[in-house]
């Protein structure tokens, strides 16, 4: 159930209880959005703007496909750039690079957008800390996990931005808390009962969007803003936000047992 929409877009939240209990984290509300696929401004992205400019939320992760099409990747900038303009304004945005984007996306943007490309950062906001890490998808084997998780600091949660959400069953040893993918655009189209009926990734169809536990990760999958061919649109799929809210176990009113079972826990949003 989407606990805010405006115009086609809707917001979906969850609750991600972090694996440890990790002592004075009092949460982090990550925005997350995906696939915007920008080539020419529309209502999906006014609307996704305005959403953003009124939500609550700590950081803002972009994962990926600012673009369309990569040898026009300077319209998509300058959309990239009118989308987030008034957000850096009010929010740290982090951001990774997808399959449709060039590299000259992250490397001529002018806004003080963080690009995580095979790196990672601890983030702190209001007494939460976590080592938040990036991955360059734009390309085949330009990603470079090690690389990217190396710097990680054991005590703090780690999220992972990937395009892909199928990197989740790649990740090398030790741990991933959460990792935020996008690509699948939630199937794009979808039918009632069936759901996704393809993924476009080497995952379960069912984990085409949503959040979804893989071994000791948790894996969120964004239904992303945009559109991408062979067909542009949308069915039983709308373009969305999401708001994870990064709990500990140690502050969340379930034990670690069923911590583990929890899938997706939807919760209110004041709108
Ligand atoms: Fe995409």
């Amino acid at each position: 159930m989407p606990v805010a929409k405006d115009g086609p877009v809707i917001v979906r939240e969850h609750d991600v209880v972090m694996a440890q209990a990790v002592e004075g984290f009092r949460g982090l509300r990550i925005a997350q959005i995906s696939d915007m696929h920008f080539s020419r401004w529309n209502r999906v992205y006014e609307c996704a703007q305005r959403l953003l400019l009124s939500l609550e939320f700590d950081v803002l992760c972009v994962t990926g496909d600012f673009g369309d099409y990569r040898h026009l990747w300077q319209r998509s900038l300058e959309l990239s750039e009118r989308f987030l303009r008034p957000i850096v304004d009010r929010k740290p945005v982090y951001a990774s690079l997808g399959n449709h984007d060039s590299p000259n996306i992250a490397e001529k943007m002018s806004l003080p957008v963080r690009w995580l490309r095979n790196s990672g950062v601890v983030v702190e906001t209001g007494g939460a800390k976590v080592f938040l890490a990036g991955i360059d998808q734009n390309e085949s084997r330009a990603d470079d996990l090690d690389a990217a998780l190396i710097e990680g600091v054991s005590s703090l949660p780690t999220v992972l931005m990937a395009h892909y959400p199928s990197t989740v069953f790649r990740l090398p040893d030790g741990p991933v808390d959460l990792v935020l993918s996008g690509h699948t655009h939630g199937g794009q189209i979808r039918l009632p009962v069936f759901g996704c009926i393809w993924p476009n990734d080497a995952i379960p169809r069912r984990m085409a969007q949503g959040l979804h536990r893989v071994g000791q990760t948790w894996l969120h999958v964004s239904s992303g803003l945009g559109t991408s061919l062979p067909l542009r649109a949308r069915f039983l799929c709308p373009p969305e936000i999401s708001v994870l809210r990064l709990v500990s176990v140690a502050d969340h009113p379930i034990d670690r047992v069923s911590a583990a079972a929890v899938e997706s826990r939807q919760i209110s949003l004041p709108v």
